[in-house]
């Protein structure tokens, strides 16, 4: 079974990759990509907010080679802060992200998201500044710099907008999607405009009591297919095409996670899971997009 997709501009891209967000700490880094990697992930997902980049950068450098691995066996990806949004900024921000990964490319970098910090969401600079900010994209992207390019947290909108003014198209849409949270107008907008669809918080993560993991109908699933219900949220993105980004610094939960090619959740299952959409955002509050 095929584990990565080709992305428009770029590489192919793991459907897999190990999300960083609110992991932190020079050991536990160095731990948790040492595990992820032995356990086979080849994709690691990283954002200037995270403020973890330089941390990744030095565990890599020390990794990599105990693995016997380059840094062209690795897919790593960051984002462009709010704050850094518009033209020349933009290019900063991404050399930064560069320098502090220790690395001379990127294999995708996204704009975090469609607003800029300090700007109230309907000011139409937003949309000046983000399109500056695609063009800088544009550039690292001819240069070398950064292989394919994307966003995350847009919405239809807003993608709309950049593919009405872009030259080069947008490779990745990263954005929160689960069963509580099924985005098919935007996921069919996506493979219409062949635009990868990659989730994150495919587990729930910050849901109060773990509602996603503890979801009756997951659970029922996980136990008739004798897997976990993080292996069936993930595989049942996977099985549509979408990428998945789960987070852990658990080394039983890193390996599990990755466990995902070798089974199958059936259409019935599938359409059962499909249906739990109730629009529950469990990362981000939606009324603070622009
Ligand atoms: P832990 O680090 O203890 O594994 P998301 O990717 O949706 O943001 O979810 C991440 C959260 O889910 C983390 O709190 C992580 O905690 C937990 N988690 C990750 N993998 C699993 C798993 N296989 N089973 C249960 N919880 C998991």
């Amino acid at each position: 079974e095929k584990n990565t997709i080709q992305l428009r501009n770029g590489p192919r891209m793991p459907l897999i990759g190990l999300g960083t967000y609110k992991i932190q700490g020079n050991e536990v880094i160095l731990e948790t990509l040492k595990t992820a990697l032995e356990s086979g992930y080849r994709s690691i997902d990283t954002a200037a907010v995270y403020r973890n980049e330089c941390d990744i950068g030095t565990s890599l450098k020390l990794v990599l080679p105990q693995l016997d691995l380059t840094r062209e066996d690795i897919f790593i990806t960051s984002k462009l802060a709010p704050k850094d949004q518009g033209q020349g900024k933009c290019r900063e921000a991404c050399l930064k992200s560069l320098s502090n990964l220790q690395t001379d490319y990127l294999d995708l970098y996204l704009i975090h998201w469609p607003g800029v910090q300090g700007i109230k969401p309907d000011d139409p600079r937003n949309c000046q500044l983000r399109l500056q900010s695609w063009q800088d994209l544009e550039h690292l992207h001819k240069e070398g710099k950064i292989r394919a390019i994307g966003v995350s947290n847009f919405e239809e909108r807003h993608l709309h907008e950049l593919l009405c003014h872009c030259e080069v198209k947008p490779d990745v849409l990263q954005i929160e999607h689960h069963p509580h949270l099924v985005q098919s107008q935007l996921l069919r907008f996506c493979t219409e405009n062949s635009i990868h669809f990659q989730a994150y918080s495919s587990l729930g993560t910050s849901s109060e009591n773990n509602q996603l993991l503890r979801d009756a109908e997951v659970v029922r699933i996980a136990d008739y297919l004798g897997k976990s219900p993080a292996q069936v949220l993930l595989r049942w993105a996977i099985q549509q095409g979408i990428g998945v980004l789960p987070k852990s610094t658990n080394q039983e939960h890193i390996k599990e996670n990755i466990d995902i090619f070798g089974f199958c959740i059936n259409d019935k299952d599938m359409e059962a899971l499909n249906n739990l959409s109730r629009g529950s955002h469990y990362c981000w509050d939606p009324h603070h997009i622009t």
